[in-house]
């Protein structure tokens, strides 16, 4: 099953997280420059970062990126509940990459591997990704995977520190992403 899930791009694997993770993804899970732009606290400990792998570990939907040259694992990419939206087969996108590994282009190769994988393997209706409004490093990402803008959720995020963001929002569906990629749904 794990071999199933594992994917590659050019430059990336992308494959389940394991337990040997560990000291490379606290190193950027850390970092307080990644995790709050993604709307999660940098982790404190080894401890939470061990209780956070271990919650990767048991989820289908979430991959570890490893880069080919280097082996290292660069961060993480995966498929979630969008609590946002009821309706049924809609995944929401979320991707973290470790500051060392910014602006060479990863996120974006891991980002279309994954939306492939959502709509040709799960066959998803439509796939959603937000961002803050200061994230301009993932709006580049997103409108570079193809996504939709819709517009703005005044107030949609609450972090765990109290601070709110309103929420830009984007999507895709099934049939867009089939267009974009010239091929039949
Ligand atoms: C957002 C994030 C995943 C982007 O990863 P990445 O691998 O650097 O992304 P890419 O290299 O594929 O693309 C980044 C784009 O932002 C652009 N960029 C870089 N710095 C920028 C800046 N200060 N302002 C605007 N754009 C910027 C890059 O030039 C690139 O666009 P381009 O290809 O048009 O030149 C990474 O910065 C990250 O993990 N940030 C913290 C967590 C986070 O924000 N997650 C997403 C939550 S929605």
């Amino acid at each position: 099953m794990n071999i199933l899930r594992t994917m590659q791009t050019e430059r990336l694997i992308l494959r389940p997280f394991r337990e040997d993770d560990l000291e490379e993804f606290y190193a950027y899970a850390s970092d307080p420059e990644v995790g709050p732009k993604a709307g999660w606290k940098p982790h404190d400990s080894r401890n939470e970062s061990w209780e956070v792998l271990q919650r990767f570990i048991r989820e289908r939907e979430v991959w570890a990126l490893v880069e080919k040259d280097t082996g290292r694992l660069i961060g993480s990419i995966g498929l979630h509940q969008d609590t946002k939206r009821s309706c049924e087969n809609i995944k929401m996108l979320g991707y973290v990459i470790g500051r060392p590994w910014w602006g060479k282009g990863y996120a974006t190769e891991a980002a279309k591997a994954v939306l492939q994988y959502g709509f040709r393997h799960m066959r998803l209706r439509m796939v959603t990704i937000y961002h803050y409004p200061f994230n301009e490093r993932s709006r580049r990402v997103i409108e570079k995977c193809g996504f939709s803008r819709e517009g703005i959720l005044r107030m949609g995020s609450q972090l765990w520190n109290g601070v709110i963001y309103d929420d830009v929002c984007y999507s895709m569906t099934r049939e867009e992403y089939f267009l974009q990629e010239g091929a039949k749904f």
